[in-house]
């Protein structure tokens, strides 16, 4: 009997043709990290820094629709290349993803909601698997012979994502269910407390890269030893037992204290991703994750020595992330932007800095750059209190110490000590090598997130 696996999910607006959307990226940023960390007020030591661009990193986060920038990496020969997928999509839930932070203390102290992301679609599950659809197919021509996808989805469409899985990638190719149990949280009183998530494991061929990875025994079998229960020919491994299908030692981010947590609702644990990456990827393999949220994958892959990309399409996401890595002291890494999707906002956030020479020396020159004063755009202007301090609502700004009117080189990024409690150092100071005329540029990031760029220059005497 031939064995006939035909059966498929059938939905009303089901479409395998994909439009080709020809999109481009441009690359808006380069960061070469350099946190300083300082409160206000006037930050006034000096720092000696050289304008040496050298690191050469690949890694990049793309902010816009991950179809785009996978029909963008497949045109620019990512075929083939990526070792190792991993997505936590929207999982249907018909839910507002809201950030919530309080800035400020004592009498100026107030809690600030940020939109993340939503996950509502307009017709339900039909749009819900329109979108996926087409994304999963592209993304099984970026998989290296050797890759995996891992995806990642709770109770609401993980059984209709599994029938496209297996159509998409063969059943043949399906290695895993992985269950991952959690704790903590309010339940219902109406049916068991759902606890637990699903991440569908699939290969694009045999020769995946799997990487066994291991549990603590019990402490029963360590104090029995194997042999009793299963003869002599097995012993303990040294490593532990080997891991199964469901895993209930790694939590959920409960904390709203954690120092793990982000504040970036949905926010994954890197234990879970490290678990992961360890077992479907090697060293200096290339890993994507195209819903990128907080960048818990890119920040396990920067500990894992693996390569990355990143896309996600909200700009609180971008934000997080690109903070998470300069306060990681990672080696660098791009930023791009899908071209002609900027948003033309008339009510842009202002900014108002300055650039001093304060005295030149030999080969070096003392600079001072300030922002003077920060507005956020109107909307979000009127979610602060009355008089509330800008320091107070900067998250971060970089600094381009030599803008060459295309790209934004962040050669320094200038963050908070600690929480938002506290203002943000406004004044730095620094020694920069002599050049005939500054081009400095001075990016803010706000806590709404959104930025907004000033151009300075300054001729030497
Ligand atoms: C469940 S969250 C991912 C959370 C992430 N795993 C973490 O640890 O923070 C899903 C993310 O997908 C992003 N997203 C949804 N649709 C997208 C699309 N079409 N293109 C790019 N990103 C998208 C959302 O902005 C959101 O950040």
């Amino acid at each position: 009997m031939i064995a006939r696996n035909s059966a498929r999910l059938v939905w009303d607006s089901k479409n395998n043709e994909i439009e080709g959307k020809f999109a481009s990226f441009q690359e808006v940023e380069r960061v070469y990290v350099n946190p300083l960390y300082q409160n206000n007020p006037l930050f006034s030591e000096q720092i000696d820094i050289s304008l040496s661009r050298t690191d050469s990193s690949e890694n990049a986060f793309f902010q816009g629709d991950n179809l785009a920038v996978i029909e963008c990496l497949l045109q620019q020969g990512y075929r083939g290349k990526i070792d190792l997928i991993y997505i936590d999509p929207p999982y249907l839930s018909n839910h507002e993803y809201i950030s919530r932070i309080a800035i400020g203390n004592g009498e100026n102290k107030q809690a600030l909601d940020r939109s993340a992301f939503d996950d509502v679609w307009e017709n339900s599950l039909d749009s819900y698997l329109d979108g996926l659809y087409p994304r999963l197919l592209l993304m099984k021509d970026l998989l290296s012979p050797n890759g995996s996808i891992f995806v990642h989805l709770d109770w609401h469409v993980s059984h209709y994502v599994k029938l496209l899985l297996d159509e998409i990638f063969s059943s043949e190719n399906f290695i895993n269910e992985i269950v991952w149990c959690y704790g903590g949280g309010s339940g219902s009183k109406k049916h068991f407390h759902r606890k637990h998530d699903l991440i569908f494991w699939y290969a694009r061929s045999d020769n995946y890269i799997f990487n066994p990875q291991y549990r603590p025994y019990s402490a029963g079998t360590i104090q029995r030893g194997l042999t009793k229960v299963k003869g002599d020919r097995y012993s303990l491994h040294e490593k532990g037992a080997l891991m199964q299908d469901w895993w209930a030692d790694i939590n959920k981010i409960l904390s709203p204290t954690a120092q793990e947590n982000l504040k970036y609702p949905t926010q994954k644990p890197e234990a879970l991703l490290r678990r992961i990456i360890a077992t479907a990827s090697q060293p200096g393999s290339l890993v994507a994750d195209f819903y990128a949220g907080s960048g818990t994958t890119i920040e396990v892959c920067e500990d894992m020595e693996r390569n990355w990309i990143a896309c996600d399409s909200s700009d609180l996401a971008l934000q997080i992330s690109l903070k998470r890595l300069i306060q990681k002291r990672t080696p660098g890494f791009k930023i791009f932007k899908l071209n002609g999707n900027e948003q033309h906002k008339i009510n842009r956030p202002k900014l108002f800095c300055k650039l001093r020479n304060e005295g030149d020396h030999e080969k070096e020159s003392n600079l001072i750059i300030s922002i003077d004063s920060y507005q956020p755009s109107p909307e979000n202007a009127g979610k602060l209190k009355p008089n509330a301090n800008f320091c107070l609502f900067i998250d971060f700004w970089e600094i381009d110490l030599n803008y060459n009117g295309f790209i934004f080189n962040s050669d320094l990024q200038v963050l908070r000590k600690s929480g938002f409690d506290q203002e943000i150092a406004v004044d730095i100071n620094l020694m920069v090598p002599k050049v005939p005329i500054y081009r400095v540029a001075v990016k803010v990031w706000d806590v709404f997130a959104e930025n907004t760029m000033q151009v300075l220059e300054l001729k030497t005497e």
